[in-house]
């Protein structure tokens, strides 16, 4: 399985990074493959020089190749004046609108407040209901108070809470 974890945070270090690879990794708990990371702080400049897919260089294919080659996508971004990030729309304006049909898709964001915790539904998952892809239930939503040094507290099972790891 090719997993990706696209993180739509345009600064480091970042929460939302941090969050994508936490899903990651437990994911790669449960399911064996290969975890291959794209974070838009960096992939956003080089994206950002084609405004169409046939505008786009070498690195640019790559990008948006790993994008569509995936099977599973944890895709995640910060919230931002009340959606995702533009970079990160600006990514999936790049991709082919038949390559995601039936991908497992893990929604994640993060964001200051719980009020635009509802973001994920309203607008990130039908981003991939217009691919067809195929969205888990579950949403990932965290806030800033949920990290130290942009790092997640954990949720410890036993307990119940979250804690510093
Ligand atoms: C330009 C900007 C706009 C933001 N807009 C919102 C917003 O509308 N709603 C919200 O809950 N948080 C908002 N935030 C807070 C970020 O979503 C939050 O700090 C997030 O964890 C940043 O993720 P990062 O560390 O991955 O960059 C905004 C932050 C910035 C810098």
């Amino acid at each position: 399985m090719n997993i990706l974890a696209l993180s739509g945070n345009v600064k480091r270090p970042s929460r939302t990074a941090s969050l994508v690879k936490m899903a990651a990794d437990r994911l790669r708990q449960r399911v064996s493959g290969h975890v291959q990371s794209i974070e838009l702080v960096v992939a956003a400049p080089v994206l950002f020089g084609a405004l169409r897919a046939d505008q786009l260089d070498t690195e640019g294919k790559a990008i948006i190749a790993a994008v569509q080659g995936a099977d599973i996508i944890i895709a995640g971004s910060p919230v931002y004046r009340a959606s995702y990030s533009g970079a990160l729309k600006h990514l999936f304006d790049l991709v082919d609108y038949r390559a995601l049909t039936g991908k497992c898709v893990v929604l994640a964001a993060t964001g200051g407040t719980p009020l635009h915790g509802l973001m994920l539904e309203h607008q990130l998952r039908p981003l991939f209901g217009f691919f067809n892809a195929m969205t888990v239930p579950t949403a990932i939503y965290a806030l800033e108070a949920d990290f130290t040094a942009h790092e997640p507290l954990q949720y410890d099972d036993r307990s119940r809470e979250l804690k510093r790891s």
